[in-house]
Formats: C-alpha cells, structure tokens, sequence
C-alpha cells in the first residue's frame, strides 16, 4: 500500500516534495481500507499542493475496488495492477519490483533518459517505434534477483546521476560502456517531441470576501479541469464581476479591483487568469 502510494505521488513530482505530503497522507489513510472509506474530498484536501488531481482521484477509486472488490488483497502481478484506475504499465511494474521483488520491467521517464542515452535510441518517445525500441531493452535488463535494487538503482540514475541537463558522466558506472557519452552526444537523447503551439484561453476569477474575511469557493464539476477540486468562482472575459455578483449571487458589491494576471499551463492549453478581488458590502 504505501509503496502503491508513493509510486503515485512520485509520478510527477520529485522525492523532496513528496515526502512530506506522503507522511501526512498515510497518517490520515494508514490501510487501504481507511483510504477507502474516506470522502474525495477529504483525499484530495491531503493533495492540495501536489498537482495532477487525477492521481488522488483515481487512488481514491482504486483503494475502494480492492476493499470491495478484491477483498482488501492488494494484486500481487503488474498485469492485475495495471487494470487499476491511474496505473500505467511502469508503475505497476515499479509497486510490484519494490515492494514484493516480483521481476517486472519498469520504463519510467528518469529510465527512458538513462536507456535512450546508453544505446543511443533517438526519437521522442511518445513515438511508438521509439517507445518500443525502448521498453525491449528495459525488458532485457530487468534481472530476477535483487529487482528491487536494480529498479531502485536505476530510477536513482536518472534521477540523479544521468540528469536531463548536464549528466554528471564522470562518476556514472555506465560511463565506459555509454553510447552517447562516448558520442558526447548526451544532449540528443531522449528525442524532443515535435512542438505544438498551444491554444490560450482567458478567464476572470473572482476572488470574492465577505466583511468576515471568508472567500467564496465553488466546486469544479466531477469531470474535466480542476475535476472535483474548490477553486474561485470563474467569469467570462468581458462580463462585468460586479454586476454578475448582484445579478447571478445575489451578493451586494462594496468595491472591486483587478489583481496581477498570471498564466496557469496544462497539458494542453494555456490559460490566463485575470483575477478580480470584491470586496462585499456589510449589508
Ligand atoms: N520516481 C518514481 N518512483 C520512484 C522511486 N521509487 N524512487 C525515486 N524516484 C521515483
Ligand atoms: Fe547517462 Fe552519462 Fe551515465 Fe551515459 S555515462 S548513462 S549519459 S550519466
């Protein structure tokens, strides 16, 4: 279980973040059971901070199938693990490595950097071939014994050691039988993906307080961006705050000003954010 969610929560965030949010969230969820048991909201209130909303989401989902579902038994293969809502096939593998030295190949993102620079694989991963090319030698490698050292080790390279920038080459045990290191050509691998210009959206968010301090938060809708999570109410460009305020809330408006507008980056688009701070009228 807590190598399950550790996996998780190391999926796009670094050690030195996630520990402290690890430690916090297996007080609150000590056994799956308790995780099962507990509200999204108050799973994804253990994340604020942490980002990718949909790992809390989908270890909330998965902890209530294998309460209900299997018993409580957490599955013991990659192949049953990786059924589950939010487990891919490396972090199957990696839960599976780690915590019970079954051998499964891992082909994390710190690993793909290590491989594609040791034999050279060019190519942007997201590419199938190159992707392929690069899960058959994680296969290859992945040793019987001590798979969970070598799993370790190896993500520890990448992380570490084989960096995206500036590998420290000179005290790496690979060195002498690198590719790239001996091409100098570290910087090639692994491949670019092709750049996509993205679209830009715009919204106002509204940052509403009452004469008691308190600021209104809405709940997203269970699907789409910011899926289940309290965020500030949003408004279209152009539509005056204080008037939707009156007209839409019923809320009597004292003053409103517009605060620095920053832009927020998803996988997919931009969006920026132009927040407005109304302040409430006492009556
Ligand atoms: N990233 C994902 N899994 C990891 C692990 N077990 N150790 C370090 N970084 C990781
Ligand atoms: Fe990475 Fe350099 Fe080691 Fe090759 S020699 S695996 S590029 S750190």
């Amino acid at each position: 279980y807590r190598v399950w969610v550790s996996e998780i929560m190391l999926q796009q965030t670094q050690v030195k973040t996630v520990i402290p949010y690890f430690d916090n969230f297996i007080a609150a969820f000590p056994t799956i059971k308790r995780l099962a048991a507990a509200s999204e909201d108050e799973v994804l209130h253990r994340w604020t901070g942490l980002g990718y909303y949909s790992r809390a989401r989908n270890l909330h989902k998965t902890a209530k199938i294998i309460d209900a579902d299997m018993a409580g038994h957490f599955p013991d293969t990659a192949e049953a693990l990786e059924q589950l809502p939010g487990i891919g096939r490396s972090t199957a593998a990696a839960i599976v490595a780690i915590s019970m030295g079954v051998r499964a190949a891992i082909l994390d993102g710190n690993v793909k950097r290590v491989l594609a620079r040791y034999h050279a694989i060019g190519g942007w991963p997201g590419q199938s071939a190159t992707l392929k090319a690069l899960w058959q030698e994680a296969e290859r490698y992945t040793p019987s014994a001590r798979v969970e050292d070598y799993t370790q080790a190896m993500m520890d390279l990448g992380a570490t050691l084989c960096s995206r920038t500036k590998p420290a080459c000179e005290r790496c045990p690979l060195q002498s039988s690198c590719l790239a290191f001996a091409q100098g050509t570290q910087g090639d691998y692994p491949g670019k993906k092709p750049k996509k210009t993205m679209p830009v959206k715009n919204t106002q968010m509204l940052v509403i307080e009452n004469p008691d301090g308190e600021l209104l938060l809405k709940k997203r809708p269970a699907s789409g961006i910011w899926a289940g999570l309290w965020i500030f109410p949003q408004l279209e460009i152009g539509r005056d705050p204080a008037e939707f305020c009156r007209q839409e809330l019923q809320l009597l408006v004292e003053t409103h000003q517009a605060l620095d507008n920053f832009r927020h980056t998803f996988s997919h688009y931009h969006l920026h954010i132009n927040p407005v701070l109304i302040q409430l009228s006492k009556r």
